[in-house]
């Protein structure tokens, strides 16, 4: 059975200089993303970062992010987001892959089917677009991969999730429409993945399937009344696609998470049934 790994971290935010954004270092947080993806899953297929890789678009984050990244031991792609600057995203970040019309959208071919990476920012905008231009790049890489699956991501998603601060940045209604007509022609996309809204949320739309991640520095609290952006600073996550041609199975991975962990051993006598795990921390 053919099997493929992906990790997918999303909503890096680097500032440069080692500057502070919401009381928390957004490249050291990277260096310890990275770090642990490479001590754990050093076998993946892929890593994608789905965008917003700088907090203001700047070309020295974008240095600090490919310094952070070329230490990776598996291969990646770089995606773009509403935060990003595009050229200077692509002019900094090699991973960065343009279409012929210099939207940051690519393809990637794993064992276990095709990767559709799409562009859906709209510059000087916070919400998602998805125009004339990229929905035919779109249409072509869905009819040239045929009966391959197609694994879809993209950093807005042509959704809301019912939670008002998160979906006032949602993507442009028409758009949206045109982008999810082609997903229910379309016969092989078998599931979709996003950032952007800074949370751990999965679900169906549309028959499809979707998870969405934390980003690596701050989070979006969920808070379902406020209509001002509220961010936090849950502990942030990387997800973990493990894909076979049976399921799609995502993990979500706390990596700086400091608690405590125990080994358990219920048919231990009590009493030794449970030992502290010294060596497991961030
Ligand atoms: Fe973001
Ligand atoms: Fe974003």
């Amino acid at each position: 059975m053919k099997h493929s790994k992906i990790i997918h971290v999303s909503d890096c935010h680097i500032i440069p200089n080692g500057g502070l954004l919401f009381e928390s270092n957004p490249t050291s947080r990277l260096r310890s993303c990275i770090a642990d993806i490479n001590t754990n899953h050093s076998d993946a297929d892929l890593c994608i970062f789905s965008g917003d890789i700088a907090h203001n678009g700047d070309i020295e984050s974008y240095r600090v992010f490919s310094e952070c990244v070329s230490q990776l031991k598996i291969p990646f792609r770089v995606m773009v987001g509403n935060h990003d600057n595009r050229e200077n995203l692509i002019s900094v970040v090699n991973a960065a892959k343009a279409d012929e019309f210099g939207f940051v959208q690519s393809s990637v071919d794993l064992p276990i089917g095709r990767i559709l990476l799409l562009d859906t920012i709209k510059p000087g905008a916070h919400e998602g677009f998805f125009c004339e231009a990229r929905r035919k790049w779109l249409e072509d890489q869905l009819k040239e991969a045929g009966e391959l699956p197609v694994f879809i991501c993209l950093h807005h998603p042509p959704f809301t999730l019912e939670v008002p601060h998160i979906d006032r940045y949602t993507m442009d209604a028409a758009d949206a429409k045109a982008m999810s007509d082609i997903f229910r022609r379309a016969t092989n996309i078998e599931y979709m993945f996003f950032g952007h809204v800074h949370r751990n949320v999965s679900g169906i739309w549309n028959n499809l399937h979707f998870h969405a991640v934390r980003g690596t520095n701050h989070q979006s609290w969920l808070d379902f009344k406020s209509s001002n952006s509220i961010c936090s600073l849950e502990p942030p996550s990387y997800a973990i696609l493990l894909i076979s041609s049976e399921s799609t199975i995502v993990h979500f991975h706390d990596f700086l998470d400091i608690g405590p962990k125990f080994v358990y051993l219920p048919d231990e006598p009590e009493g030794e049934q449970i030992k502290r795990l010294e060596s497991v921390s961030a």
